[in-house]
């Protein structure tokens, strides 16, 4: 299969006919509070929008995504694959548990079903009011044009893509210095120098160093955890704005703020804040694929292999930029199906809407649990395995149950940025021999259903 189809878009999943939605069911008290209580509730307590370290630690230790699974699995089973409606207070949500269900939800976004869900607009509002995702149909039209120009989401490789991985660079001679110094480094130790790059491939050299920003952002995240139910800290976000707004005055070429300001220097600070929240999520997908690279011998020869064992030059193509490496992107991308950042992918219907012979209401929320579907073995027999491969040899295409960076008309414009700033980063930082605590459980398949990436901790071979 062609190198291209990990950097494909999954917007582009051509477009058939929809079979008729089946009938909605009401669950039954017991198990809504199932649902509720063993499928949402352990999400939510991890920390939707900045994770709650002793909250993920604790899932680990429960495989909470594994109960998860075993619920909607039983529940699906039981109620013959129909979407799971219930009540919370007075809001209705509906579980899907069929692919074609998430098809028609992310293709028919954002009309009728929008991405600007209440849960989100409620969250996301305490550090990026404007920002695209909880949009309004008429000021989406002008913001996700923005982000598509600004992003490049069609071009595998960013036309600053060399600037991004000369970012990479830097951040991974941070991380070795303490590396050769201790023989070994944790998540807490990766995160300070992957905001480092976060910080330059967004913002440019200058911010490399700004923590502030960066506390400030976390500070607002931990609010928008709590979504309505936390007072908004205007004063705060103001700040934040401003010293976004710094960098974007006199963006350095090469930077993210620099294609922000070509592409729609008003629309930019309403905008880039989510990208800094968003490359978090980066980083969680990419110091687990890491961890896949340190537990299996065989990955990481493949990541070098493709790298060129030549070193860091062979990541350059010669008079083209960073090169594309597909493995690596698939890497990364199967750490995001195995373990998603994006918990759950909401909707919210804007109207009343059909399913079989029922007609949900207007404000109605849909859910579709992540690793409920990336997991599920119908049709996927590798479902519980790693297996970076079914990424580039068309296994995973046109696969709506395999939606960690979403799809349809909202799907995540930064996919292409993602993969190429992690799958540059993994690929260097293979170059090290590493190991990684209780590998063990990450050599072989199946793999784990929950896997906190913050509890990830890495030595070199042959160090205590
Ligand atoms: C591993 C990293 C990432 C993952 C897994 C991811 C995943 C997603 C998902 C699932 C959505 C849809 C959310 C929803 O519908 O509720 C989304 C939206 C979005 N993402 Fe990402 N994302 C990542 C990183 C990034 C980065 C680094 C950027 C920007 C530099 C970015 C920009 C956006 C934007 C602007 C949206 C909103 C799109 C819209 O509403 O039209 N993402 N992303």
């Amino acid at each position: 299969m062609s190198q291209t189809s990990a950097a494909r878009m999954p917007a582009h999943r051509t477009r058939i006919p929809t079979p008729a939605n089946r009938t909605p069911v009401d669950l039954s008290t017991g198990e809504a509070v199932r649902v509720v209580g063993q499928v949402l509730a352990p999400l939510v307590a991890q920390g939707a929008i900045i994770r709650r370290p002793r909250a993920t630690a604790w899932a680990e230790r429960h495989q909470v995504d594994r109960t998860a699974r075993a619920v909607l699995s039983g529940l699906r089973e039981r109620h013959d694959r129909a979407p799971l409606a219930f009540g919370v207070g007075p809001r209705r949500f509906v579980v899907v548990t069929e692919r074609e269900d998430v098809r028609r939800l992310l293709e028919d976004s954002p009309e009728p079903f929008s991405p600007a869900t209440k849960e989100k607009r409620g969250a996301l509002a305490h550090f990026q009011p404007e920002g695209v995702l909880i949009s309004s149909t008429t000021e989406r039209w002008h913001r996700r044009p923005f982000n598509e120009h600004a992003l490049q989401m069609d071009q595998p490789v960013h036309d600053d893509g060399a600037a991004f991985v000369d970012a990479v660079r830097r951040g991974v001679v941070e991380l070795t210095r303490q590396l050769d110094s201790t023989g070994r480094f944790d998540a807490y130790a990766f995160h300070e120098a992957w905001w480092g790059i976060v910080l330059e491939v967004v913002l440019g050299t200058k911010a490399r160093g700004d923590r502030e920003l960066v506390a400030i952002l976390n500070t607002l995240r931990r609010d928008a955890n709590w979504s309505w139910l936390h007072p908004r800290r205007t004063r705060l976000r103001e700040e934040l704005d401003r010293r976004i707004a710094s960098y974007l005055r006199a963006p350095e070429p090469g930077s993210l703020a620099d294609a922000a300001h070509r592409s729609g220097p008003a629309t930019a600070v309403g905008q880039v804040p989510h990208w800094l929240f968003a490359f978090d999520a980066a980083g969680a997908a990419t110091l687990r694929a890491l961890a896949m690279v340190a537990a299996r011998p065989g990955v990481r020869e493949r990541v070098l292999a493709e790298a060129g064992q030549g070193g860091p030059a062979a990541l350059w193509q010669a008079g083209q930029g960073p090169a594309l490496l597909p493995y690596a992107r698939a890497c990364v991308l199967d750490s995001v199906r195995l373990w998603p950042t994006t918990f759950v992918v909401l909707r919210e219907s804007t109207g009343p809407t059909i399913w079989g012979r029922r007609t949900l209401p207007a404000h109605t929320g849909f859910i579709v649990v992540s690793s409920f579907f990336h997991r599920d073995p119908a049709g996927r027999p590798h479902a519980d395995a790693f297996v970076p491969e079914a990424w580039l040899d068309g296994r995973n295409d046109g696969d709506w149950g395999l939606v960690p960076f979403s799809g349809g008309p909202a799907a995540c414009p930064g996919r292409n940025v993602v993969l190429l700033v992690a799958s540059h980063l993994l690929a260097r930082l293979a170059t090290r021999d590493l190991r990684v605590a209780r590998g063990r459980y990450l050599a072989r398949d199946p793999l784990p259903a929950t896997v906190d990436h913050l509890g990830l901790r890495f030595r070199t071979a042959g160090s205590a």
